[in-house]
């Protein structure tokens, strides 16, 4: 993984992407793995196909609400873990009787967002999958009379033969989003050769010369992002000599991909927008997923918060598209996070806990023509002479630019303060 190629500027001025898990494990509605982390057998599994029942699915409004959000591109789950397919697939018959995948990429088409398909590596239903470490049946007594039947090699042909589908029948794919390898010493774990990476990857370049692929295939060197979840990195993705590189943090709302109805941990609004702007900041996309239920409905609780980032985003994407981290030699406040518009040459100050009256800015003497509120453009008086008080001029380095704060801070989730650098 390099810098970003010149197909990928898009994306990295995209910056936010809705994640959508949505399959058959919402049925169950307890994880994404709820198959693997109950040991069920796939035939039992398998039933949840008669409960499946999308009568609420309305995809032109989920892409409505990622649109209003923000959101310039989605990734959907065309099969996961449990291999259920989620559109029209010619190569089995475990998969939904109404296309819904092609359903959903022609509404966020229409809605102008660009396409990503999630593919999982791991299936845990196809009859050639070799029972691993994560694999339903693992505990099974009778695990190598199981496997022995079971020929990897097929079920690398048969996701090269859906990958081929996906990639083929349904228009320009930006994005394919392989998930994921886990090789292990002691051969209980899967990766580059049991899936048969090259090929895979290979097919997919060909199909869509101009697609980007995610980092979890198990070869180095060859993704054009790195995917941490569920976590943000502190500084960044970087290289060996600390710049950085091209990264996507996914996150959930709640502690699931999945419909997970009684799992609690939701974020706030608040932490939500946080998250975004600390990956902005690190040079980073922010993919927030949402796990539509067994109806096809997002949960209110997700609504909920994307309607919140709506209404930040509205006044503040000045500071989220089209920015990145800001340039090294300008140091973060304290309690801030910069983000950087290389282009139009704006900085942007969010400000996520509020200061006393002075917001000082380190080594920024003779860089700024002008400070305003990004959310209504109004002025905010810079000291350039020095501190204002001068029992302060011992913690201020004499570089320093000083805002003049108000004592209340606007009412919007995190305030930005909006800086001109001259050029
Ligand atoms: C993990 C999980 C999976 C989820 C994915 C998203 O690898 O296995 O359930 O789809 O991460 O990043």
């Amino acid at each position: 993984m390099n810098q970003i190629s010149e197909r990928g500027l898009w994306w990295s001025e995209a910056r936010f992407g809705m994640f959508i898990h949505w399959g058959m494990y919402a049925v169950a509605a307890r994880h994404e793995w709820v198959q693997s982390r109950e040991e069920i057998h796939p035939e039992k599994y398998a039933r949840y196909q008669e409960y499946f029942t999308p009568d609420q699915f309305e995809p032109r409004e989920w892409a409505s609400l990622a649109k209003k959000a923000g959101m310039k591109y989605f990734v959907i789950t065309a099969k996961h873990h449990d291999g259920y397919c989620m559109w029209d697939t010619k190569f089995s018959d475990y998969k939904v009787k109404r296309d819904y995948l092609g359903e959903v990429i022609e509404a966020f088409r229409d809605a102008g967002l660009k396409v990503g398909l999630y593919y999982s590596l791991i299936d845990w239903h196809h009859p050639d999958f070799v029972i691993d470490v994560n694999h339903p049946l693992r505990n099974a007594p009778n695990i190598d009379e199981l496997n022995a039947p079971r020929k990897q090699k097929r079920y690398a042909k048969y996701m090269r033969d859906q990958v081929g589908e996906l990639l083929g029948n349904y228009g320009k794919i930006d994005i394919i989003w392989f998930d994921f390898s886990y090789p292990r010493e002691d051969g209980r774990g899967k990766g580059r050769e049991d899936w048969e990476s090259e090929k895979l990857l290979a097919l997919a370049r060909k199909l869509q010369p101009e697609i980007l692929v995610d980092d979890r295939l198990d070869l180095p060197g060859s993704a054009d992002f790195s995917s941490p979840e569920q976590y943000v990195p502190e500084y960044g993705i970087r290289d060996e000599e600390g710049k950085l590189l091209p990264w996507e943090g996914c996150q959930t709302f709640s502690g699931a991909w999945g419909y997970f109805r009684d799992e609690l941990t939701w974020k706030t609004p608040g932490q939500v927008l946080a998250m975004l702007v600390k990956h902005v900041s690190r040079g980073g996309n922010l993919l927030m997923n949402i796990g539509p239920n067994a109806r096809g409905s997002i949960d209110p609780r997700a609504t909920s918060i994307l309607r919140q980032v709506e209404a930040w985003m509205r006044d503040h994407q000045a500071a989220i598209h089209g920015c990145g981290a800001a340039p090294e030699e300008m140091p973060e406040p304290e309690n801030c996070r910069y983000t950087y518009n290389a282009k139009t040459k704006r900085l942007y100050i969010h400000i996520l806990s509020w200061p006393q009256k002075f917001l000082h800015l380190p080594k920024m003497q003779g860089k700024l023509s002008f400070a305003r509120f990004l959310h209504d453009h109004s002025e905010i008086i810079m000291r350039e002479e020095g501190a204002p008080h001068s029992n302060m001029s011992a913690k201020t380095s004499p570089d320093t630019v000083t805002l003049l704060m108000p004592a209340i801070a606007p009412d919007v989730e995190i305030p930005v303060v909006e800086l001109f650098l001259r050029s």
